[in-house]
């Protein structure tokens, strides 16, 4: 992405985009699953379960849950695919760290692993995993293009990759409604609950300048993937994005 197209969290210009990411997930950790419950009135839920229930059909054995945060997405693919294992990696500690409990408390800390990392220079092997997915994670990466191509390096030939992600809904009514929740509404509750000011409107901001539908899948050929495809969920709202190595 361009500097000119470069959103981040804060204005300081001293703290590069990766690094105002990691401090405002830090600081919202302890109300981002209330948050995003509240915010999507628990559709982001759905939209987890059908992108697992995507991913299921190529029954991996081993998964990569790039940018895991709270480890939602590694929950629901451990409960619903059962692979023998699952990598959470993400910058932020704190994410991590309430991911962690939830792991343990559902017993699923056999399957699930959370460790710290910066998905844009992964530290496994080449070829080490069956599926590499995120979830509202590739929009945060200071270098997309650099996140995804270490996706596709650690992905086995043949490997799956499932990208869910924030698009921008093309068509009347739901664009203009949509966006005016978007843009006025939910960067109001997100100060008020999260108490940081500028978390809810970077989320607005950071979708409109991401890449979606065919812009995204043609990043993701560039890149070497194939048989790439994607589903829109809530009429634009959210995309499921697949492709193969
Ligand atoms: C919106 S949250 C998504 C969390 C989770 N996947 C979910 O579905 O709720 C985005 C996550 O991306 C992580 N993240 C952003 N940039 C990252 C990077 N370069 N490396 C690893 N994680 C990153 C953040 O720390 C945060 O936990």
């Amino acid at each position: 992405m361009s500097e000119k197209t470069q959103v981040t969290p804060y204005a300081d210009k001293d703290v590069s985009k990766k690094g105002q990411v990691t401090s405002m997930f830090d600081k919202i950790a302890p109300y981002y699953d209330n948050l995003n419950r509240v915010l999507s009135l628990g559709i982001d839920v759905l939209w987890r379960k059908k992108a697992i229930k995507l991913l299921q059909k190529e029954s991996p054995k081993s998964i990569l849950d790039i940018a895991t945060g709270t480890a939602d997405l590694a929950i629901e693919a451990a409960k619903v695919i059962r692979p023998e294992r699952i990598v959470g990696m993400d910058i932020s500690a704190n994410m991590l760290k309430i991911g962690d409990e939830k792991i343990i408390k559902k017993g699923l800390d056999k399957i699930i692993s959370l460790e710290i990392g910066d998905s844009e220079n992964l530290k496994y092997d080449t070829g080490s995993f069956d599926a590499v997915m995120a979830a509202f994670g590739v929009r945060n990466f200071e270098n997309l293009e650099k996140g995804l191509a270490e996706m596709h390096r650690v992905l086995r030939p043949g490997g799956t990759i499932m990208v869910l992600e924030f698009s921008k809904p093309r068509h009347f009514p739901l664009k203009q409604l949509f966006n005016t929740y978007f843009k006025y509404i939910l960067p109001v509750i997100g100060k008020v609950r999260s108490k940081d000011e500028k978390a809810y409107k970077y989320l607005y901001e950071s979708v409109q300048v991401f890449p979606d539908y065919e812009d995204f899948t043609s990043i993701l050929s560039k890149l070497g993937f194939t048989q790439t495809s994607y589903k829109v969920l809530s009429a634009g709202i959210c995309t499921i994005y697949l492709a193969k190595k």
